[in-house]
């Protein structure tokens, strides 16, 4: 933990200042201590970074370890083809024309706050770019232990801070970061509302908040996502990725048929559009999600489905639900991108 982190975090619920009792240092970061709070609390520092994670809600617990577990296989994600990936969706759905300018955008609104930052994937896209400089301060948060990840990625990308914390109890003051960007996040925590009206309190007036929510589908399709979550509720981590297998492999099946089915009327009791459909997205937007894409190998593949069906809270919401809470947290919506997943959003803070 470098000292500009300890500038900005307190005390998770009471935002108590803090004290720092290092034991172990290196150059100027601590790597052990003890962060004792007014409020008569302490919590430890831990391979260098400040641990506030007392979560006492089993699916949150779940969640976070589904999360522990499936950022540390880097093999299955950590590719430039993974990459390239994650980079082409974040550009084209928050609406920047390449990796730089998405960076000086970040670096011209201040501090940023990476809420649910896992490994740092989506952030890594423009943090490694040459948009990014010293200048900025990015501060990644994240419940689970891919926070340990994130930092072992970003070792060499300047001014990066790393904090074990819950997105609904954030160890900072009110109006803290100058942005703050969670990018398929909230909705893993108990209550989506709750994670951005959390978000927006560290946010200052006039700051950006930006992130990525999934969207409500289809019956048949809502109903597969639930019972394949809970079909696998009970295996171990190691289980629940095997089990992802057998379903991504017929992913894979269906999209080698490169067969286009003609829909030729909207069924919309079942969410179904008219026209004409690939029959693996077909099946995938309407009835089982079966992510398959050639451009990955299968456990990057595998990666995608289990991200999808692991997690116990992975709500889906609707436009006007996720309007509204914007509007509760005092967010002016400026771009609202809706796609077939979900939505992306950039809002302005009153
Ligand atoms: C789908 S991953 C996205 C990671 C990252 N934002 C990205 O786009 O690469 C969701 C992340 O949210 C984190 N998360 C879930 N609930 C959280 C909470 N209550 N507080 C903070 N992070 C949370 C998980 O641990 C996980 O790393």
């Amino acid at each position: 933990m470098k000292p500009a982190l300890l500038e900005i975090l307190r005390a998770p619920g009471s935002l108590a200042s803090l004290h720092l009792e290092p034991s172990s240092v290196v150059g100027d970061e601590t790597e052990v201590g003890t962060l004792r709070a007014a409020d008569g609390r302490s919590y430890e520092v831990r391979a260098a970074i400040p641990r506030f994670t007392r979560i006492n809600d089993a699916g949150q617990a779940q969640t976070r370890d589904a999360f522990g577990f499936k950022w540390a296989r880097r093999e299955t994600y950590d590719s430039d083809a993974s990459r390239d990936r994650v980079a082409r969706w974040c550009l084209e759905r928050y609406g920047f024309p390449s990796v730089d300018a998405w960076a000086s955008h970040f670096l011209e609104l201040g501090r940023v706050l990476d809420l649910g930052c896992g490994s740092g994937l989506s952030s890594g896209v423009w943090l490694s770019s040459s948009g990014w400089s010293a200048e900025g301060m990015w501060v990644g948060v994240d419940v689970s232990t891919a926070v340990d990840v994130a930092r072992a990625r970003f070792v060499s990308i300047a001014n990066t801070h790393f904090v074990q914390a819950d997105a609904l109890d954030l160890p900072f003051d009110d109006g803290t970061f100058g942005a703050v960007f969670s990018e398929g996040v909230l909705h893993h925590t108990p209550s989506t509302r709750a994670a951005l009206l959390s978000a927006a309190r560290v946010l200052a007036s006039g700051g950006e908040m930006s992130f990525y929510v999934y969207r409500k589908k289809g019956p048949a399709r809502e109903f597969t996502d639930d019972y394949v979550r809970a079909a696998i509720r009970d295996l171990s981590d190691e289980d629940a990725w095997e089990a992802m297998r057998g379903l991504t492999m017929l992913g894979q099946a269906l999209a080698s048929l490169k067969t286009t089915v003609e829909v030729p009327e909207a069924v919309p009791m079942l969410g179904i559009a008219a026209g004409p459909q690939d029959i693996q997205r077909f099946v995938y937007w309407n009835f089982v999600k079966l992510y398959w894409n050639d451009a990955l190998s299968l456990e990057e593949n595998v990666h995608i489905n289990f991200d999808w069906f692991r997690p116990t809270y992975a709500h889906r919401q609707t436009a006007e639900e996720v309007r509204a809470w914007c509007e509760e947290a005092s967010l002016d919506v400026r771009r609202f991108n809706e796609q077939e997943s979900g939505f992306t959003v950039v809002a302005r803070k009153r």
